[in-house]
């Protein structure tokens, strides 16, 4: 099964406005075939970094969302505020929300639904802790968080998953390529067991945590690594686009 690997910059909370939108202006300058390419700023720059991206191959991201339509929940951002901003796909369950901000699996999972059910594509994060995958926890913990997902999800377009090893994440330890595609064959796998083979094979899945350019080829060269979702390394147009184009050789 060929998937087009899909490369997304989670800019986290990076950048200032001339930054972002001079940022998003490199990437779009660089954005190359054979890949999907996403970036995911501040939600305070969507607007900006959205019409540096309009009209070309660049899809735009956003970082988180709420669940709720709209109404009295202060400091908050809903699924339809994104929409009308021309966002194509919304992260849930990075680990920066679930452990820096304590975002409980319930909320994760009602996220993830809402971004879903709005017709974006939902890019659930998942991924164990230092502490779990020394305790041989690694598949459970994502067995886990891939319960978070429900039978509301059908299609495959619209479901990328992000495994991302928690001690991975801004640390420069990325996993090594054996590990990513063991953790990324068992989410397969899992996948093919809750809905169907047909639809495991179709979703992309991206690995995150210290992916740079001097690693990417050989993690994104795993038969079921489908991109990656990157920090630290998407916040310079030249390094993301490394990555990108890592992906373009990756599946030749
Ligand atoms: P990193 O972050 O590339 O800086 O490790 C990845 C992520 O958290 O998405």
């Amino acid at each position: 099964m060929k998937r087009v690997s899909f490369v997304a910059g989670n800019w986290k909370m990076n950048t200032s406005r001339s930054t972002a939108i001079d940022l998003a202006r490199g990437v779009v300058r660089g954005a190359m075939s054979g890949v999907d390419i996403g970036v995911a700023p501040p939600f305070v720059y969507l607007d900006a970094v959205g019409a540096a991206v309009a009209g070309s191959t660049v899809k735009l991201g956003a970082q988180d969302v709420y669940i709720e339509k709209n109404g009295a929940f202060t400091g908050e951002i809903s699924i339809e505020m994104l929409k009308d901003l021309s966002v194509s796909f919304v992260l849930a369950g990075h680990s920066e929300r679930r452990h820096v901000l304590g975002e409980k699996p319930e909320l994760v999972s009602k996220k993830a639904q809402t971004i879903y059910a709005a017709g974006l594509t939902l890019v659930h994060c998942v991924g164990e802790t230092l502490a779990q995958r020394d305790a041989n926890q690694t598949f459970d913990v994502v067995r886990t968080q891939l319960g978070e997902l429900g039978a509301w999800v059908t299609d495959p377009q619209r479901l990328v998953i992000a495994y991302e090893p928690v001690w991975a994440i801004g640390t420069g330890r990325n996993a090594t390529d054996a590990q990513a595609q063991e953790v990324h064959a068992f989410i397969r796998q899992t996948l093919a067991k809750t809905y169907s083979q047909d639809l495991a094979d179709r979703v992309r899945i991206q690995y995150g945590g210290s992916l740079k350019p001097d690693n990417a080829k050989a993690l994104l060269s795993q038969p079921d690594v489908d991109g990656g979702l990157i920090g630290g390394a998407s916040l310079k147009a030249e390094s993301f686009l490394a990555i990108a184009a890592a992906a373009v050789a990756a599946a030749r």
